[in-house]
C-alpha cells in the first residue's frame, strides 16, 4: 500500500536544500531540490546503514581510460549524485543507482507537487 506523506510547502525547499522527514517506524526520506528538480532517498545506504542523505550532492563524473601512457579523459555529466558520508559509496538520485555496480539501490521515491505542497510517495 502507497501513502503520501507531506514534505513541506512549495517553495520552501529552496533550490540545493534537503529536507530530511521522519516516519513512524518506518525510517526517514531525504527530499532534495536540486537544480528546480525533486529528488527523494531513503536515508540508509545500503553498505552499512550509513545516512547518505546527510552527503555531499555532486555530478556524476564520467572516466574515459584512453590506454597505457595516455590521459584519463574525465567528463562531469549533468545526473546528480548523493555520496555517503560514511564510505564514500555514491547513487544516481532519479534512480538510487550507485555509479560504480548498478546491481545496488539505494531506496528511491516519486515526489509530487499537490495543492501547492510537496509529497513523497512511499
Ligand atoms: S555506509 Fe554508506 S558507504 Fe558505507
Amino acid at each position: 500500500m502507497t501513502e503520501k506523506v507531506k514534505v513541506c510547502k512549495e517553495g520552501e525547499l529552496k533550490i540545493g536544500s534537503r529536507k530530511v522527514i521522519s516516519r513512524d517506524g518506518e525510517g526517514e526520506i531525504g527530499v532534495f531540490n536540486v537544480e528546480g528538480k525533486y529528488y527523494a532517498v531513503q536515508n540508509a545506504c545500503p553498505h552499512r546503514g550509513g545516512p547518505v542523505c546527510e552527503g555531499q550532492i555532486q555530478k556524476e563524473i564520467k572516466a574515459d581510460w584512453r590506454g597505457p601512457g595516455n590521459r584519463i579523459e574525465e567528463t562531469i555529466s549533468s545526473i546528480p549524485t548523493i555520496a555517503c558520508p560514511w564510505h564514500g559509496w555514491e547513487f544516481k538520485l532519479e534512480n538510487g543507482e550507485h555509479i560504480g555496480d548498478s546491481k545496488i539501490h539505494v531506496k528511491t521515491y516519486k515526489v509530487i507537487i499537490e495543492d501547492k505542497n510537496v509529497y513523497v510517495i512511499c
